[in-house]
C-alpha cells in the first residue's frame, strides 16, 4: 500500500474527533503536532523517511514537512493541516506531493495551508486560547518554537492574551492510541501474517555453513515482496551464544551445526509493527538440553498468554512467565532453593532479564501507560498495573539466556531462547496474530528440515 495515501479518511476523522473530545474535557485550547523530520544518514544521503507515529494516526498523511493544528473552543472545533506546496521542479526530483489545494478534501480536514505559514498562523489561533498542547520532550525544537508563537501573540493586538499554560499533548494521544480500532487491527493482523511467513521462509533457508545475514535477507525479502514498507526494527539473527546478547544485530556470523538460531524480526506494514521471535535448531533437531529449555520457555509463554483477557492486569502475564521459568530452572538443576525465595530475590534474573512483553502498535514499543493513569501508589510504592481492555495489543516474549558458568550444568551453556508472539485482547481473552509460524518444537524441526 502507498503510505502517502490514506487508507480511509473516516478513521482519521474519528480519531481527531476523540482528541477534540479529550481537549474539551480539559477546557479546550490548541493542539499542535509536527510530523517527523527527514534525517541525514551521511553527506547528502537520507535515511528512508518515516513519519511521526501520532501524526500518522491522526491524519494518514505520510509526507514530511507537515503539521496538524486542532483548535477547540467552547462552541466549535476545527483542524488545519499544514503541508508542502506543489512544486514542479522539486517533485521532479523527490516525487509527487499532495499539495495544499488537494489536502483538505483528500484528508478530510477543515483547512489546509502551506507549512511555511505555520509560524504566521499559530499566533492568530493562540490569541484567545486557554492552553497550548504540544508533545513534550520530543527531539524537535517545538518547545522553543511554541515560546516564539506565544511571544508573537501580544504583537498581534494589545488585548490578545496568549495561553496561560503549555500542556503535554503526548499522554492524551498515547491513551487514545493504546486501544486499537478495527482499522488498525486489520493492518496488524496482516503485518503479523507477513512476518510469520517470513519466519517460515527463514526456517526453510537455514542450514549449517550459511551466514546470519543470508537468513536476514530471506526475512527482508518476504517483508518487501508482500508490500510491507520496512522492518519494524533492526532484525536480530543470532546463532549460538550470540542469542544471549539481547540486542545482537551484527548478523554476520556463520551458522554452525548443533547450535540454535534465534531470530527476532517483524515487518512494519502501513505504519504498524509486528514483532516475532522464534528459536530453531540449525541442523533441524533440537538436542535434549536445547529442547528442555525450549519447552520451558514455551510453557512460560503459554502460561503468560492464559493471563491475557479483559479485566486481568498487564503484569499478570509477566508474573506467570517468571513463575513457570523459575520452577523449570529448579527442575532442571539450573537454580537451587525454594520457588518463592527465588522469585522474591529475582534469582531468575540471571537467566531472564527482560519483561515478558510490551504494547505494540505504530511503534514497536508502543505508547501507553502500563499502570493505571492518575492513580495513587499502592503498597509497593507503584501505581497499580493496568487492567486490560479489548483492543489493547501487546507482545508475549519470555526467554532464557544461559551463559557458560561453573555453577550451571554444562549441557545448558551458551543457549539463548526466546519465543515471541503478538496478541490483541478480545472480549473474552486474546487473539494471537502471529501463529502463522509454529511454536511447537516438532513442527519447527520439520520446517527447518524442509
Ligand atoms: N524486537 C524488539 C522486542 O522484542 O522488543
Ligand atoms: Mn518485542
Ligand atoms: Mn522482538
Amino acid at each position: 500500500m502507498d503510505t502517502t495515501t490514506p487508507v480511509s479518511f473516516d478513521v482519521h476523522a474519528m480519531r481527531r474527533a476523540r482528541v477534540v473530545e479529550a481537549l474539551r474535557e480539559l477546557g479546550g485550547g490548541v493542539a499542535v503536532l509536527l510530523t517527523a523530520p527527514t534525517r541525514t544518514r551521511n553527506r547528502d544521503s537520507e535515511y528512508p523517511y518515516r513519519y511521526d507515529s501520532a501524526f500518522w494516526w491522526l491524519t494518514g498523511f505520510g509526507e514530511p514537512e507537515s503539521a496538524i493544528v486542532i483548535v477547540v473552543t467552547p462552541d466549535r472545533a476545527y483542524t488545519t493541516l499544514f503541508c508542502q506546496e506543489k512544486d514542479v521542479e522539486r517533485e521532479l526530483w523527490e516525487g509527487a506531493r499532495l499539495g495544499v489545494e488537494a489536502a483538505a478534501a483528500t484528508l478530510g480536514v477543515d483547512l489546509a495551508l502551506p507549512i511555511d505559514m505555520l509560524d504566521e498562523e499559530l499566533p492568530k489561533v493562540l490569541a484567545y486560547a486557554p492552553a497550548l498542547f504540544i508533545p513534550f520532550g520530543s527531539e524537535s525544537a517545538l518547545e522553543a518554537q511554541a515560546q516564539q508563537w506565544i511571544a508573537s501573540v501580544r504583537s498581534l493586538h494589545r488585548h490578545a492574551t496568549p495561553p496561560a499554560v503549555i500542556r503535554d499533548l503526548s499522554p492524551i494521544l498515547d491513551e487514545l492510541r493504546l486501544v486499537k480500532d478495527a482499522h488498525e487491527l486489520s493492518i496488524m493482523r496482516a503485518a503479523g501474517s507477513i512476518s510469520a511467513d517470513a519466519h517460515r521462509r527463514a526456517m526453510r533457508a537455514t542450514r549449517a555453513g550459511r551466514f546470519e545475514y543470508e537468513i536476514e535477507a530471506e526475512l527482508l525479502y518476504e517483508f518487501r515482496r508482500r508490500g510491507a514498507q520496512a522492518p519494524a526494527y533492526t532484525p536480530i539473527v543470532a546463532a549460538g551464544v550470540a542469542a544471549c546478547t539481547l540486542h545482537y544485530v551484527a548478523n554476520n556470523a556463520v551458522l554452525r551445526d548443533g547450535d540454535l538460531l534465534l531470530v527476532d524480526a517483524g515487518c512494519e506494514l502501513d505504519g504498524y509493527a509486528s514483532d516475532i521471535t522464534r528459536t530453531w535448531p540449525i541442523n533441524g533437531r533440537y538436542t535434549a538440553a536445547q529442547r528442555a529449555l525450549y519447552e520451558l520457555v514455551l510453557a512460560a509463554q503459554t502460561a503468560a498468554i492464559a493471563c491475557i483477557a479483559p479485566g486481568r492486569r498487564y503484569d499478570e502475564a509477566h508474573r506467570a512467565a517468571v513463575r513457570t521459568l523459575t520452577q523449570g530452572l529448579l527442575d532442571l538443576g539450573v537454580l537451587k532453593g525454594s520457588l518463592d525465595d527465588l522469585i522474591e530475590s529475582k534469582a531468575y534474573g540471571r537467566f531472564y532479564m527482560h519483561g515478558t512483553g510490551h504494547w505494540l502498535g505504530l511503534d514497536v514499543h508502543d505508547v501507553g501507560d502500563y499502570r493505571v493513569p492518575g492513580s495513587g501508589p499502592g503498597r509497593d510504592g507503584e501505581r497499580p498495573s493496568r487492567p486490560l481492555v479489548p483492543g489493547m495489543t501487546m507482545t508475549v516474549e519470555p526467554g532464557l539466556y544461559v551463559r557458560a558458568a561453573d555453577d550451571v550444568p554444562e549441557r545448558f551453556h551458551d543457549i539463548g531462547i526466546r519465543i515471541e508472539d503478538d496478541v490483541v485482547v478480545t472480549a473474552t481473552g486474546c487473539e494471537l496474530l502471529t501463529r502463522g509460524v509454529p511454536v511447537e518444537p516438532g513442527e519447527i524441526e520439520r520446517l527447518v528440515r524442509d
